[in-house]
Formats: C-alpha cells, structure tokens, sequence
C-alpha cells in the first residue's frame, strides 16, 4: 500500500505517508509549553509517520492567537519542548512545529493587551495597527529565532504558518493586504521570511498555505501555485489546507463534500516539485488513496482525533472510530480543551485503563450503552449488551437529515464491529426492565439523563421552528416535504459557522424560509436550550461509567 511507503523531506525519511495536522489544543500551559497531558495526546498518536504541532506563537507580544497555545518565544523553553521531541521520538515518529504569527486574526485580550497587527488596517474582531517596516523586521526575526529554538530542542522540521489568514496569508491575500509599498506584493515578505529562517536553522522548512479562501477576492489556487512556483525552490515542502476567516473555513462539517480540497489542491500542486501535503475531509482508506493520486502525503485532523491508532488500526484491518465531522467538541476552543464528541479519550490520554474481571449486563444499546460496553470489555470484563429493539444505535434511528445521517451511521457501524470483535455478546428483542425483576446481577442502565424530543408526523400544516434542539434541525428535512416550515434565527444557535452556514444552504434548497420575527403558524415548536443533550455528552458519560465501574457497584 503506497500510504505505508516512507517518502522524503528533504533528506529527512518519514516513515509513512500519514500526517497529523496542525490543531491548537489548549493542552498546553498558560505559559505555552506541553504539559504531560499534551505529551501523551501526541504519543498516541505516533503511528503517524510525520507529527505537526499546533501552531505555535513565536513572541509574546502579538503572535497568540489562542489561551493556552503552545509558544518558543523565550531559550527558557527549550528543555520542555525537547521532552516532547524526545517522547515523539522514542515512539518512532517524526514532529515538525508548526509557527505562527497570527496577525489580525486574535483579539488584544489574548496578546497581553496589545494591538493586533497586520499588512494592512483591515480589521477583523479588535482595532488592528498597520506593521511599519520596524514591525515586518521584528516578525521574521521572531520567526527566525522561534526556528533556531525548535531546532535546538529536537523537532526535525518547522512549517510555516502561511494558511487559514494568518499574519503570512495576510500578506498573500489581495483581499486584505491593501499596502502601498513593496510589500504590496505580499511574496516579498514571503521570500525575506523563508530566506531568514533558513539562514539559520539546518533542518527543513515547509510552509502550509489556503489553496482557496472562498471568495472573489482572496487566494484562489491559480494564485496560490503562481506564489508557490516563486517560492518553492527555497522550500522543503509545501501543504494545502484551505480557508481564511469565512464560514467555509479549513474544517468542513457533513454537508460539504469528502475530499474537501482535491480539485482546487490539483491546480495549487501543478509544476511544484517539492513534496506536497494535503488536509480536508480525508477520512477512510479510500480517501486517503485518492488523495495520494495528487500529493505525496495525506493529512488528518479531526479523523485522528476521532481514532489515534487510524494508520495501525488501517494497516491490521481493524474498525476505525470515525469523525462525523459534526464540528461539534473538537470547535470549542476558546473556553475548552479540545475534546471529540466520539472519542471520550481525547485529552484524557494520559490515564489508561484499569483491568477488571467478571460479567457485566449493560442494558441499552445507544451510543451510551454501546461505549460502555465497548470501554468494560476493553478493560477485560465480559459483557451482555441488551437492546428492546432489533438495532444497535438507539436515538440515532430517528434522525431524519440526510447528510447527518450517512455520516453518523458509519459511527453505529464502527460500534457493531468493534463490540463484536471485543466480544461483547449482544441481545436484540431483549427487554431487562429497570426494576431489575429479570433478577440479572451487575447491570448497568445506559439510559442517557435527557433524550432529544421525538419525531411526530405533520401534512400540509403551517410549521414554525423556534429551536435549536439538533432533533429539529433534522426533522425540518422530513417536515419540508409536506409542509410549509419557517425556522428562526434561533435554530442555528450553537452550531459552528461551518454546519450553520451548510445548513442555511440546504434549508434555502428545501424552500425552508429563515426569518428574524416569529409568526403565527398551525404548529409551533418554541425550545431553546443553553445545553442540549449530544451523542458527545452521551459518549463521555458513558466511558466515565465503563472506566470507573467495580462489580461491587
Ligand atoms: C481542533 C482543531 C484545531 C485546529 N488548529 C489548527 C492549527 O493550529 N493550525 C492549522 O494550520 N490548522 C488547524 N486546524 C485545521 C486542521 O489542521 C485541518 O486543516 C482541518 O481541520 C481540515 O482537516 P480535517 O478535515 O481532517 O479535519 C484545526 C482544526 C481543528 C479541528
Ligand atoms: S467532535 Fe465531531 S468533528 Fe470534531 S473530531 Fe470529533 S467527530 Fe470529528
């Protein structure tokens, strides 16, 4: 299989043609270096052949985008970032940092109180200060020693932080780079960049970029292979991502289509011959060879959150955990740690599993009773999994949204192999009533504390939905075909800008009218909610109760 051949950077072998993406995590300390939960989020995670960082700020003045980033602003971090080199290493992979000024995009709170910076006074969430020539000259040398540190503490490579309208992709982008003098053409602050740090570190340098940003006015990927083919004789290696500030950003939810970025990376990638990276929906076996029909190496985000072991459990022919790309816990970052709403694990890495022994009935085989039984047969216990009905997955079987529901259903699958390869023995049509008068010993009721509302049946009604239960969401797709149905802005509420942007598409294609005011209606569903139950609430409770379960219970 050619994803398992090593490939090169350089001179730099890299054992397989897995990478994992750039994600800001805030596992990191407030004072941006890697705690051992960080460590050990990366170690799981090192059957990957290439490791890159989050992204990384590179001074303490105006870089950070991000509460607990990871930073080399100061030689005092050097040691804490070679034990996370050194971890990587001994786990046989291979991690580059990924550096970042984040220009306009960060808010004065979390750049100490100072004003965001950027090419041009294009402002974004804060005011923003046009760089004089003094502040273009700082940056690189921030770049430039950031790169010196990286190197002295083991990573073997640095990518450059040139994607996602950043400080760099503000420079490349017409849309916001509106400067009058020579850097005007944002290329030369690309090129003075590379030349500097390159001057001053041995190992490769690579630069991630936006194939696209979306819009009439910014990076489209005719200009972005126009930019590359000038700079890539300078570059080790170059990889595509996509997005700038837009709702379409760089993670696209289920509505958007799987690979995300392949035909626009195709234009990016044409005449460059330096190895070539690419992200974007790539979630299975098959994506992933379809993909290296354009680039050398794949990138996963969100799917390896969603399953770390992704290239051991690809290359044994296990089941995969797949993300369901529903932007849900893994977009929380600026109060939360990451976390995913399939992989309870994700930030919990560093505490493993405690062996139990014995039988145990789990009663209830939603995703709540299947992750139970999953984490107590993982632990060593046996495990009985009763369901009424004569199908795994439980609420699932209810949602109506079409996208949602040819994603979300890989889940169930992903379920039903796994627990059978674990050996849970599964029992359909078979009621264990709450009373327990069944008399079974050791059970466990995997009833998650709040359900989603029912489905009910509407024709030819008036229906407004003033909800943003994710069961509505759904069951506006179903309704749309017989009735008339409005929703209110408070529909979207909580959704990521991604799926709630998707979701207004599909909406407007269904005839669903979006409207501010309520109106009167034969049917109105009035239901708005801070915090709703989710498949990630039900997951996690789930493994908190398999991890933590004794017989003597
Ligand atoms: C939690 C999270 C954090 C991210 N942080 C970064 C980052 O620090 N740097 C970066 O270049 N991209 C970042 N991204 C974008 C991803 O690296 C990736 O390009 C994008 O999610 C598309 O890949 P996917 O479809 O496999 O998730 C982040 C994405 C996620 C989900
Ligand atoms: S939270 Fe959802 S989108 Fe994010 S990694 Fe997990 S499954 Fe994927």
């Amino acid at each position: 299989m050619k994803l398992f051949e090593p490939f090169y950077i350089r001179d730099l072998e890299i054992k397989n043609r897995i990478v994992m993406s750039p994600m800001i995590t805030n596992l990191a300390s407030p004072d941006g270096y890697p705690t051992d939960e960080h460590i050990m989020y990366f170690v799981r995670r090192s059957s990957v052949g290439l490791i890159i960082t989050e992204y990384t700020y590179v001074n303490r003045i105006d870089a950070r985008g991000s509460p607990n980033e990871l930073g080399l602003y100061d030689d005092s971090l050097i040691p804490k970032f070679a034990r996370l080199t050194d971890a990587v290493h001994d786990n046989n992979s291979r991690i580059f940092v990924q550096l970042v000024h984040v220009g306009r995009k960060t808010r004065k709170s979390l750049i100490w109180g100072n004003t965001p910076i950027a090419p041009s006074k294009v402002p974004l969430m804060d005011e923003v200060r046009e760089m004089t020539e003094e502040d273009i000259d700082r940056v690189i040398d921030d770049f430039a020693s950031a790169s010196e540190r990286a190197e002295k503490a083991g990573f073997d490579g640095i990518e450059l932080h040139g994607a996602h309208g950043y400080l760099i992709a503000q420079f490349l982008s017409p849309a916001v780079n509106k400067r009058e003098d020579k850097y005007k053409d944002g290329v030369v602050f690309l090129d003075e960049l590379i030349k500097e740090v390159k001057s001053r570190v041995s190992i490769p340098v690579g630069m991630r970029i936006s194939v696209t940003e979306f819009d009439q006015q910014g990076l489209n990927p005719e200009l972005v292979n126009k930019i590359l083919l000038r700079v890539q004789d300078k570059l080790d290696y170059i990889h595509f991502s996509a997005g700038r500030d837009g709702p379409l950003g760089g993670s696209s939810s289920f509505y958007y289509k799987r690979l995300s970025y392949l035909e626009e990376a195709k234009i990016a990638r044409n005449k460059i011959t330096k190895p070539t990276l690419l992200a974007g929906s790539i979630l299975t076996l098959e994506d992933a060879e379809k993909a290296l029909e354009v680039v050398d190496a794949v990138v996963l985000a969100r799917q390896i959150l969603a399953e770390p072991e992704w290239p051991l459990r690809i290359m044994n022919g296990l089941p995969i955990r797949p993300c369901i790309r529903c932007n849900q816990l893994c977009r929380l970052l600026s109060t939360r740690e990451v976390r995913c709403d399939v992989n309870p694990e994700l930030g919990w890495e560093i505490f493993g599993l405690e062996r139990g022994e014995g039988e145990v009935n789990v009663v209830g085989a939603g995703v709540m009773g299947m992750e139970i039984a999953r984490v107590l047969a993982m632990r060593g216990f046996q495990v009985n999994l009763y369901e009424k009905e004569n199908k795994l997955g439980g609420q699932f079987n209810e949602i109506r949204d079409p996208y949602k529901k040819s994603e979300f259903f890989k889940l169930i699958d992903y379920y039903e192999k796994e627990l059978n390869r674990l050996g849970v023995k599964i029992h359909f049509n078979s009621e264990v009533d709450q009373n327990n008068n069944n008399k079974k010993e050791n059970v466990i009721y995997a009833i998650p504390k709040e359900r989603q509302p029912e489905f009910k049946e509407y024709k030819g009604e008036k229906i407004l939905v003033n909800s943003n239960l994710y069961a509505y969401q759904d069951y506006v797709f179903e309704w749309a075909k017989y009735n008339e149905v409005y929703v209110t802005e408070n529909t979207f509420k909580g959704l990521d800008r991604n799926r709630s942007y998707l979701l207004r598409e599909k909406y407007n294609e269904l005839g669903v009218k979006i409207i501010k005011d309520q109106i009167n209606a034969d049917i109105v569903i009035n239901d708005i909610r801070k915090n709703q139950p989710s498949i990630g609430d039900s997951i996690a409770r789930a493994y908190w109760l398999g991890k933590t379960y004794k017989l003597s219970h």
